[in-house]
């Protein structure tokens, strides 16, 4: 629900936007021409040029040469604002509109498709209300420290890491690849799943992380109609399936059931058909994992999943008796 309300706000930040950056720089001229009346002149003949060029076509005569010469006026009286503007202290475009994105000019959308901007902000605003906001700001791949781990423990959390890294690095909507976190608790599955989500978010990527208690609520949630359409009319579950990347953390925290079960299969199986890839990080052992979940989930998951076996001692515990 907090994911849809945030949301909706940058969406609703998205209306305006565009026109919020006009606003604000014709707000700048106004500044400008309250200060000097040079530029109020100036702005004046310049704000005429739409009306010109249609009169001018009206009156016929050399409709061409009219416009040019209308246009090499424009150009003159514009280069004579610039310099005005900084013989007087003012940047020379002061009052020319930007634009956060001029790959989209703030409107969010480049033909038909969702600029990276938009999609960047969308899951930024995911993870403010998801909790991994929070997480992002903590744990990435520049204070995950190799010194917790000794011995093979440590060759094997260096192979780990740099499969992540290379994972997070040259992630891409063209190739599916998929990892399997497995191993116990405080080893750094979520500090690593949270330094890809970071990277892949960076880049423009649409990246959803959500705790396995909680896609499974939002699976449940709809069954029983409990859950909310946003406002393209999907439910929150939509974006477990449409994401570029989506990372389900603690899986086998959640209630055994029917229901999750299925829940989980249709995740793996729509993401796996769909090439879409997916990062799932458990504390079940790959026996537990046998145990608790059908044979056509875990044959998917170990077939389609690259492995990576967390070892060594819980890192939590470690910080706490060093301090
Ligand atoms: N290699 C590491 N370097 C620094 N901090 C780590 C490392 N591994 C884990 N941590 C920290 O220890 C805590 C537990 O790690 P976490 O990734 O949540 O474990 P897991 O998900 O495997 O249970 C977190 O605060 C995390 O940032
Ligand atoms: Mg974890
Ligand atoms: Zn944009």
């Amino acid at each position: 629900m907090a994911y849809n309300e945030k949301y909706e706000e940058v969406l609703r930040k998205y209306m305006s936007k565009n026109l919020d950056a006009k606003n604000a720089a014709e707000a700048r001229a106004q500044e400008l021409r309250n200060k000097f009346p040079e530029i109020a002149e100036m702005d004046a003949v310049l704000n005429k040029t739409a009306i010109r060029i249609m009169t001018a076509s009206m009156e016929g005569g050399d409709y061409q040469k009219k416009v040019k010469s209308i246009l090499e006026e424009v150009a003159a009286i514009n280069e004579a604002r610039s310099a005005f503007l900084e013989e007087n202290g003012y940047p020379g475009d002061y009052s020319d509109v930007k634009y956060e994105c001029p790959i989209c000019s703030d409107v969010g959308y480049v033909n038909g498709k969702m600029c990276t901007c938009l999609r960047k902000e969308l899951a930024i605003a995911g993870y403010h209300s998801s909790g991994i906001y929070k997480l992002i700001q903590k744990e990435s791949f520049d204070n995950f420290d190799f010194g917790y781990y000794s011995g093979e423990d440590r060759k094997n959390i260096e192979n780990i890491y740099n499969a992540a890294r290379e994972f997070a690095d040259g992630f891409s909507k063209k190739e599916m690849r998929n990892l399997l976190f497995i191993g116990g608790t405080g080893l750094g599955k979520t500090h690593l799943s949270t330094s890809i989500a970071k990277v892949v978010i960076d880049n423009g990527f649409d990246v959803v992380y959500e705790t396995a208690q909680r896609v499974f609520k939002d699976y449940e949630d709809e069954r029983f109609g409990r859950a909310q359409k946003n406002t393209e009319g999907e439910y929150p579950s939509a974006k477990y399936e449409d994401c570029d990347l989506l990372i389900i953390d603690d899986l086998g925290a959640e209630m055994q059931s029917q229901f999750n079960s299925s829940a989980l299969y249709g995740i793996i199986n729509t993401r796996i058909n769909s090439d879409k890839s997916t990062i799932i990080s458990t504390n079940l052992t790959q026996g537990e994992m046998l145990d608790r979940y059908s044979d056509r989930i875990t044959s998917r998951l170990l077939g389609n999943y690259d492995v990576c076996l967390f070892k060594g001692k819980d890192v939590r515990m470690q910080k706490l008796k060093l301090k």
